[in-house]
């Protein structure tokens, strides 16, 4: 009999601690940080109470190799792509994956780092530690109707890339805007980086969360000239709802770009990967398929009903219909929340998203729903963002 899941009660996060549900008062509504109001999959549970128990040793433990090769079966199912076990790096976290990407291949102080905008504060934030500077391409967000349609503005891509610019960051799927890159997508941006010279850094955290037909292409799976200038960085984190756990994962198939990631990995400056980390994410990745199914149907379901929503009850939102991640951005800019959405949000209808402002160029105005949550909470939470609109 297939198991089934529960995606519909309403769990006690905040006594459970956390950052989602406790950094607000607590009569405001978390739906920002991305992770899921939903229970973590049982086998995950299952393997670290299983590792605690039979081994009470917690030595320092950064290596795994059954991770490493469940991680290189995984990329050649799904994606036909070959990695061998030696070209994967164990992060703590892939924040601080995104910013060691500007330290070691950034171009040193004062260089340009491309990317998409708007985009998850990191991608912004990491450039700047190193004394360089984001250059952001804004993609295309249009309104038609209660809807908005993101495509991407070559021209202005082509612009953000200037001669100072030694790495392009890519956030596929993208982050805040829900939207996939297709295939003629990144072979076109293979094409500038390679004109260009770039490495091109891939976070691919979302790539399991796809909610349309489309399937996911990591980028350095494209063509080998890919792979040669890639860093791919995942993790088990969203797929799983595991964060919490600190564990993701760079795969570098270019031996030089390989030997400076391996070298910063000891440089005193970025925490090793722990046991529990390496133990749940090698459970997730080997029996939590059936929970992501369950969860993605589930995730789906939401987001058609938020997009019902905006469409019926709350036009003046308009809202993306995102084809991945389990996050919606809202455009408030024919509302009365115009100035400062976020802010608002919170007074007036007592529900934190996250600020669009924090995520660069085409930011203002805007905010972004976390709808990973029980049926029951997304719909309390719209009701609340249709209370900040017109008030009552
Ligand atoms: C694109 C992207 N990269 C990285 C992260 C965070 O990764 P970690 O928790 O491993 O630092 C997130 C979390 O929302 C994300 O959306």
């Amino acid at each position: 009999m297939p198991q089934t899941y529960d995606f519909e009660t309403v769990l006690a996060r905040r006594e459970a601690g956390g950052i989602k549900w406790n950094l607000y008062e607590a009569d405001v509504l978390p739906m920002w940080v991305a992770d899921m109001d939903f229970r973590s999959p049982d086998c995950v549970t299952e393997a670290i109470v299983e590792r605690v128990q039979s081994h009470s040793v917690f030595g320092y433990h950064f290596e795994h190799a059954p991770l490493r090769e469940v991680l290189t079966e995984r990329m050649h199912t799904r994606y036909g792509w070959q990695v061998e076990a030696g070209q994967l790096v164990f992060l703590p976290s892939l924040v601080v994956g995104l910013n060691l990407m500007c330290q070691l291949y950034g171009g040193g102080a004062g260089a340009d780092v491309a990317t998409f905008a708007p985009i998850y504060p990191p991608f912004l934030g990491a450039p700047k530690n190193y004394g360089q500077t984001p250059s952001q391409a804004p993609m295309r967000v249009e309104r038609v109707g209660s809807r908005l349609e993101v495509s991407i503005d070559w021209d202005a891509f082509e612009a953000c890339i200037t001669p100072k610019t030694r790495l392009l960051m890519l956030c596929h799927p993208h982050n805040p805007l829900g939207y996939q890159y297709s295939r003629a997508d990144l072979e076109r941006i293979l094409a500038l980086a390679e004109r260009h010279d770039l490495t091109v850094v891939s976070d691919e955290i979302h790539c399991d969360l796809i909610l349309g037909d489309q399937p996911h292409i990591p980028f350095a799976s494209i063509a080998p000239e890919a792979a040669a200038r890639t860093v791919t960085l995942m993790a088990p984190s969203k797929t799983f709802n595991v964060p919490g756990l600190g564990l993701g994962f760079a795969i570098i198939q270019d031996p030089e770009r390989l030997k400076a990631l391996t070298a910063a990995m000891w440089s005193g400056m970025v925490a090793h990967t722990g046991v529990v980390g390496l133990v749940g994410a090698e459970a997730a990745y080997r029996h939590g398929q059936p929970w992501l199914s369950a969860a993605l149907a589930q995730i789906r379901r939401n987001r058609d009903a938020a997009v019902a929503f905006f469409a019926d009850t709350l036009p003046e939102v308009a809202c993306t219909v995102p084809s991945a991640t389990f996050l919606m951005w809202l455009d408030f800019r024919q509302t009365a929340l115009a100035d400062d959405p976020y802010k608002l949000l919170i007074e007036r209808g007592r529900v934190a998203l996250n600020n669009g402002k924090d995520f660069g160029l085409g930011g203002e105005g805007f905010a972004r729903l976390n709808f990973a949550c029980p049926p029951a909470t997304l719909q309390d939470g719209l009701g609340r963002i249709a209370r900040a609109v017109r008030g009552g």
